[in-house]
Parts: C-alpha cells; structure tokens; sequence
C-alpha cells in the first residue's frame, strides 16, 4: 500500500491552457471563447493550440480547412472515424426502431451472445450500460452487494470514470477531488523499468497490506478494481503475468477482481480480446466500453452470473439508454469488423513493429527513457536528459510539436511524463512510417529548444 503522500497530479496532462489565449489565431480565440461562455469551465481542450475536427476518416482527422491529422491518440473509434460498416449499421437500424432492453429484442440477445463467446466461460451474463463510468459504478455497486463489504482497491493514478461512486476511486483526478474513505491504493510500479521481475511479488504485497488495513477499520474488502494495462499510472503491460498473484490475495481475502477493460479491450493489447487474459487471470466481473461502438455509447459489465442471482431479485437495473437496439447495431457492427479486417492480428503486427522501431529511434535520444507497452498501446517516458527525471513540461513540448506536425497523442501518468500513443486499431503500416518521421523530426526540435 503506498504510503507516499498523494501529490497533486495535473488533473489533465495535456489541456489547453486559458493563459495562452492570446497566442491563438483569431478564428480559434473566438471559438475557444464562445463554447467557454456556454460550456464553462469544467471542460478541458486537447494541445496548445487546439484543433477544430469537422471531419475523419479512417486513422485520420480533418480541420476546416483541410488540413490532415494523424491519429495516433483515439482508441474510441476503433475501426476507423466514421466507418461506413457502423454508419450504415446505425441509419438502417434508426429507420427501423430504436428502443429498450424492456422488450425482446433478438439483436440484442445475437449480441450479447457473440460478445460473450470472446470471453471465459464462467462470466456469461452482460449489462448493458452508456458508459465505462456507468459499467464500473454498477460493478462496484454489485461487487458491495455480494460481499456485504465496501472496502476497494485501486491503484495509485488509477482513472475510472465519473459519477460519484467512480470518481471516488480515481486518485487520477488530484488532490481536490475526494477519493472515498473505504479506497485504499497501492503504488506497485517501479517508475524507473518495466523490467521488473519483482513487480508480481510486490503489488500481491501491497495488496495483502491494503486488505489488512481495510479489515483493521471494520470495512473488508468488497473489490480490487484494475486497468490491466494501466495506462492512466503510465502504461504498465509487463511483465505478462505480473497481477496473477494479486488476484489470488483479492480472492483469499474474500473480494472480487473487477477487470476494467475500458482501455484494454476489444484486442487493443493483439494479443488477446480482452487485457486481463494476457496475465492468464479471470475476473469475477469486467467492464467494457469507449471502441464497443465506435463512439455510439454503449458499454457493459460482464458478470459470472452467480453475482448477480440476489441482485437480480431483490433490486432490478434499467438503463433507458443501455443497450438501445441502434447502438447494439454499431456494436454488432464493430465486432464484426474487428473480426473480418484481422484488427487484433493488425494491433500484434503493426504494434510491435511500431514499438521496436520507436525503441531504436530513441536509444541515443536523451530525453526519451523507456518506451513500453503492448499492441497498439505505447507509452515512453520523457526525462530529463541529466537526472533522467520525469519532464512533463518536455513532455507537453513533443506533444504539442508532433500537433504542430499534425500528429495527434497525448501524455499521461502520475508525474505526467508518459506519452500515450494509443491510435485506432485501423493504424497501419504506413500511418505507422509517417508517426516514425515525424515523431523523429519532432524530438529533434524539442531537444534544440
Ligand atoms: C480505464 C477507464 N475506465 C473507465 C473510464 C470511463 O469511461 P467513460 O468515459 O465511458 O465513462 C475510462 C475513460 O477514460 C477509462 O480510461
């Protein structure tokens, strides 16, 4: 368990900041102006110098005037921006009717068997939510119930959504946003490798000390929750196998393993559907959502059933939007397309290829230290070239380069140092020759600032 202090972590690495409006060029200043005066302040803009998207296609975004951007950055649209398979999927499903899971459907229950086929057998019944917020609340609201308890683990920039309950276990979100008292957090990584053979050990060990302490209070443990890919504490993919042994601590002491496969899933890691059955474990739930429908919002948690037998009598769910027979239908859609395109096999290929060769473009480049990651989910650290410290300023400064450029990422973990380059699954190989380029040009004109 950590026993650091927890610092008051950007509450987002990569936004906007209001002090440079007058930067901007007229056009942006006025738009970034009027949606201020409607949106108020609780919105955060990607960039320095924001981007106005009227138009994608495929791995690429288009501004106003035309211009091309790269995207490495949206894992939501999975399959591509505006992929003719959902587009056409969804207008014939809204011209034909659209509506709630309180009336047979057979497309939903054709859904939710095909999606369920792609996971273990034990979790066999699914949820249907509009969101990963929503998925993880009704999980942990689950996870409460079974147990009788309501202690819960997460770890230490752990991210999971935003209602209450969710934003509660976010220690992601800062200092001023309040985490619940029944949270404890465990800080496992070793920040400087990911060649970590001891990482396993240590995160079973935190865990047993978070579980006794929550015990001590008279709380017990209802649930450890977990990214398996932790990409909000800065992308920690490794070694495979590494949460096998905190799991089985989670279950010795009585709690459930909530997978949380918002980032992971649908083969982002290429190697495998879902993120927890790389480190060769099964959740007791898993929730899912941003690439299930290629932005259409749906989301879901998939459960072993037996959790859900007292649930399911004593208090029932409906979600008027979840599971809504047109989102279904881009969800079928992107299953589909994930299958008939190979993008699971594209993520193993194009992924590895594009890590090793990032790997090898920054060997010699001081201010890059380790690049990590899985599929096409990479993180690499930038530090600073003397103390080899975390430099989020330096960071934001190759971010907002490569924007410059028209390539689109962004940054994260806890010191706000990591770039995350997480693109579409549709990413190929030559959107992956012209992020090597220009992510090269860019570290080079960071590094002659
Ligand atoms: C790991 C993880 N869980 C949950 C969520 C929340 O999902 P949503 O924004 O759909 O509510 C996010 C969103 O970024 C996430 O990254």
């Amino acid at each position: 368990m950590s026993t650091q202090p927890r610092t008051a972590a950007p509450t987002m690495v990569n936004g906007f900041d209001p002090e440079r409006m007058s930067d901007l060029s007229p056009h942006t200043r006025d738009a970034v102006e009027r949606r201020n005066r409607v949106l108020g302040p609780v919105y955060r803009l990607f960039y320095h110098d924001p981007v106005e998207v009227v138009r994608g296609s495929g791995t690429y975004l288009y501004d106003a005037e035309g211009n091309e951007y790269l995207d490495a950055y949206n894992n939501v649209p999975c399959i591509g921006h505006s992929h003719p398979a959902v587009a056409d999927a969804v207008t014939r499903q809204l011209h034909t009717v659209n509506t709630n899971t309180r009336y047979l459907q057979p497309s939903i229950t054709e859904y939710a068997e095909d999606l369920l086929s792609t996971f273990p057998d034990a979790l066999s019944n699914i949820v249907f939510t509009c969101s990963g917020s929503e998925a993880n609340d009704l999980a942990l609201r689950v996870a409460k119930y079974v147990t009788g308890r309501r202690g819960i683990i997460v770890t230490a920039n752990a991210y999971h959504g935003v209602t209450e309950t969710v934003a509660a276990i976010s220690p992601s979100l800062g200092a001023r946003s309040p985490l619940d008292i029944h949270v404890r957090t465990v800080d496992p990584f070793d920040h400087r490798t990911a060649i970590d053979d001891a990482l396993g050990e240590r995160l079973r060990t935190q865990i047993r000390s978070a579980v006794d302490d929550l015990e001590r209070h008279g709380v017990g443990l209802a649930a450890f929750i977990a990214d398996s890919i932790f990409s909000s504490d800065g992308v920690r993919s490794d070694p495979t196998g590494f949460l096998r042994p905190a799991i089985d601590e989670v279950h010795r002491a009585g709690g459930l393993y909530i997978a949380d496969e918002v980032q992971p899933g649908f083969g982002r890691t290429g190697e495998s559907w879902w993120g927890f059955q790389r480190h060769g474990i099964e959740p007791d739930i898993a929730t899912i959502g941003k690439p299930m429908g290629n932005g259409m919002p749906i989301a879901a948690a998939v459960f072993r059933p037996d959790l859900l037998v007292e649930f399911g009598r004593n208090i029932r769910y409906f979600n008027t939007f979840g599971g809504n027979t047109v989102c279904v239908a881009a969800a079928q859609a992107v299953l589909d397309t994930i299958r008939a395109e190979g993008l699971i096999e594209r993520a193993a290929r194009v992924g590895a290829n594009l890590k090793r060769a990032v790997q090898h473009a920054t060997a010699d480049v001081d201010m890059i230290g380790e690049v990590r990651g899985c599929g096409l989910f990479l993180g690499a650290d930038v530090v600073d070239p003397v103390d080899g410290t975390p430099d989020a300023a330096g960071a934001a400064a190759v971010v907002n380069e490569l924007r410059r450029r028209r390539v689109l990422i962004s940054a994260s973990g806890p010191a706000g140092n990591v770039l995350k380059v997480r693109p579409p699954l549709a990413f190929g190989e030559p959107d992956a020759d012209r992020f090597l380029t220009e992510f090269a040009a860019a570290l080079t004109s960071v590094a002659q600032r």
